[in-house]
């Protein structure tokens, strides 16, 4: 089969597109033919090796972890069969979008909105999870909540701006001077240019989701309301997420201490504070597709690439300056 893969843990130089040989079918799992793939930030940081103590590479390794697609051979029990729609966030341990066939556990397996396209749907599943998961398992997000959403034109702010209204929170979210329009479009109540001002002037917050973290953190969590939750994304994983991906609890916890500092902040202003990592889950995934059959979450994808242009979608995401998804049609060679 086609596909993008990595050669070794480096630079853009280890990207590399060709022949691979086809993913084997075992017991419980089923081959999709990936029409379309997601791309996201984390993704570079894995290439250069970031990850590899948790969540190790073997080369060849075709890295991504969502994709849309169809359905082509079943193994064991499974709710689908061949020519279903199928949408999917991969395994941690078990990336594999950026190819035109990957093996997929059945029970990662969930239906694909239909009134969106392939390329709409694999735009969806690490946003979309990230989010669901930071606002109900996490922060307890409730109707009437004040949330401060970082990044909100990025992909997970423009998923989380829109199912935060939907929950019947009041939403601000942070943006450039460029996306400001776009934040409005989106549906936020307040939009925060934060090269102007200071999202502290916004607050208090019942709860902060923060895709931007690194000196900020602080910073937000000092916004929040009494009660208040924090959720942070980038480099500030707790214990708990970190058992989430299997490691031993004491490990887990050695691997967390970084965030003590954050934990005890949060803790002395009576709020929360939590830094977890994405999970996939297809129950949550089926939920989420009936949010966009309804109309309700719009994907919002800025650029497409083709199948052997993974080096150019990592460079577009490393700027940091994309507005929505990036992803990769892999059925198109450019
Ligand atoms: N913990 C997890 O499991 C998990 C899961 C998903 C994502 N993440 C991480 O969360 C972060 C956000 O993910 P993403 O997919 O949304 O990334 P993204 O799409 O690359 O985010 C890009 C956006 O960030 C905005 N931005 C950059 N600096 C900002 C700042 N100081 N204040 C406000 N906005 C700023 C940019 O807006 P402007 O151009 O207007 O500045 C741009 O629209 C990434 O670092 C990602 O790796 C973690």
């Amino acid at each position: 089969m086609r596909a993008s893969y990595l050669t070794a843990y480096g630079g853009n130089e280890v990207v590399s597109s060709g022949e691979l040989p086809d993913p084997v079918l075992s017991e419980g799992t089923s081959l999709i033919e990936i029409k379309a793939a997601g791309v996201n930030p984390v993704e570079p940081a894995m290439r250069a090796g970031g990850f590899q103590r948790v969540l190790p590479y073997s080369f060849p390794q075709v890295p991504g972890f969502d994709i849309s697609g169809v359905v082509r051979e079943v193994s064991g029990p499974s709710q689908f069969k061949a020519g279903d729609e199928v949408y999917a966030r991969m395994a941690n341990r078990a990336p594999g979008a950026y190819a035109e066939r990957a093996v997929v556990a059945n029970d990662l397996l969930a239906k694909k909105p239909t009134k969106i396209s392939h390329i709409e749907a694999a735009s969806l599943p690490t946003v979309a999870l990230t989010t669901w998961q930071a606002f109900f398992e996490r922060a307890n997000l409730k109707k009437g909540d004040r949330i401060l959403i970082q990044a909100g034109a990025g992909g997970v702010g423009t998923f989380a701006i829109q199912l935060a209204k939907h929950f019947g929170a009041h939403v601000t979210a942070t943006a450039g001077t460029a996306n400001q329009a776009f934040l409005k479009e989106l549906g936020v109540d307040v939009a925060v240019d934060y090269t102007k001002q200071r999202f502290e002037d916004f607050g208090p917050f019942d709860v902060v989701y923060d895709g931007v973290c690194g000196e900020l953190v602080e910073r937000c969590i000092n916004t929040l309301a009494p009660g208040g939750r924090y959720v942070g994304l980038v480099m500030v994983s707790d214990a708990r997420a970190f058992m989430s991906l299997g490691l031993p609890e004491a490990m887990a916890k050695g691997a967390a201490a970084g965030i003590a500092k954050y934990e005890a902040l949060a803790a002395s202003r009576g709020a929360e504070f939590h830094g977890p990592l994405t999970r996939p889950d297809a129950n949550q995934l089926a939920e989420i597709a009936k949010l966009v059959d309804d109309g309700i979450i719009k994907p919002h994808v800025r650029q497409v690439f083709g199948l052997n242009q993974l080096k150019e979608a990592y460079e577009a995401v490393a700027t940091g300056r994309t507005r929505g998804k990036l992803v990769l049609d892999t059925s198109k060679l450019v």
